[in-house]
């Protein structure tokens, strides 16, 4: 069932859990979310970065599979078509193609300037029942090409965007995008802890969930983070999946080069990989 992420997210607040974002980049990856997510009766959000967008050629695309894959696998758990890091264009872009949720990433911007475009796109948003994601302090390492430095965001300029109204509020405490290098610091904790007192009840955003140590995960949930993005982890175990496959030859076995053969591996990891981060986040069962 496509909703907006608002009403998910705060209970995920309020009930102490997280719910996974999960970024789709094809049909296979769609599939596999949605029937974990409904197999294990939990809320989801399904991630569009602006590359995948572009990949599946655009958002209304996305938003087509998407719509039509939610009914036709009969779908009755909370489903949110999110974009993710958007820019001021692209949130506009997934407006119209009937999205449910955006992200306005306007960290890179002075922060007058991502005060008053996150304005107008909370009005826009809302009025139309979507659900908006706003951004402060970078995330680091590269999403997509976004190249971000990974500082910690500033508990006062989170008050600031957080009392623009917006939803959910991403706020960089040494996250970092892609695989976490070894002399990664962790996350900083004192951070959060202020940027949790400053916002109040405001659901907070883990990006970059990638290799993050799933203790870092339950302190993180219990200091107000609601919602949890993992795009690498799922891309990694496809790969990795599809290569066994590959490397045992069984591609060339048969009828084994047939893409929904040789895409099985993988398709199958990725629901694994879900099933393995919803249970740690405490989604389940919580549709
Ligand atoms: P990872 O690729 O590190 O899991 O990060 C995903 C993310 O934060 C998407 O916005």
């Amino acid at each position: 069932m496509l909703v907006s992420a608002t009403e998910m997210l705060r209970k995920a607040r309020d009930g102490k859990y997280a719910v996974g974002q999960f970024n789709i980049n094809n049909l296979e990856w769609t599939k596999a979310i949605l029937l974990t997510a409904q197999e294990l009766n939990s809320p989801v959000i399904l991630g569009v970065s602006e590359g995948a967008g572009k990949y599946m050629t655009g958002f209304e695309t996305v938003a087509a599979m998407v719509a039509a894959m939610d009914k036709s696998l009969g779908i009755t758990v909370p489903v949110a078509l999110h974009l993710d890091h958007g820019s001021y264009e692209g949130c506009y872009k997934c407006i119209k193609a009937g999205f449910t949720s955006i992200m306005f990433d306007g960290s890179h911007f002075p922060i007058d300037e991502n005060v008053s475009k996150t304005t107008e796109l909370v009005n826009v948003a809302h009025g139309l029942g979507l659900s908006i994601e706003a951004e402060v302090g970078a995330i680091g390492g590269e999403e997509d090409g976004v190249i971000g430095k990974g500082e910690c965001a500033d508990p006062k300029e989170c008050k600031m965007i957080a009392d623009l109204g917006v939803d959910f509020l991403a706020a960089g405490i040494g996250n970092i995008h892609g695989v976490y290098p070894s002399n990664w610091e962790g996350l900083s904790f004192d951070t959060l802890e202020a940027i949790n007192k400053t916002v109040g009840e405001m659901p907070l955003v883990l990006h970059g969930g990638t290799g993050i140590p799933d203790d870092m995960i339950k302190k993180a949930i219990s200091l107000g983070v609601a919602k949890i993005n993992v795009n690498t982890e799922c891309q990694l175990v496809f790969a990795e999946a599809t290569r066994g496959y590959i490397e045992a030859g069984k591609d060339q076995q048969g009828k084994g080069f047939d893409p929904r053969k040789l895409l099985a591996p993988g398709f199958e990891a990725i629901k694994a990989k879900v099933k393995e981060k919803m249970e740690l986040f405490g989604s389940v069962n919580k549709a």
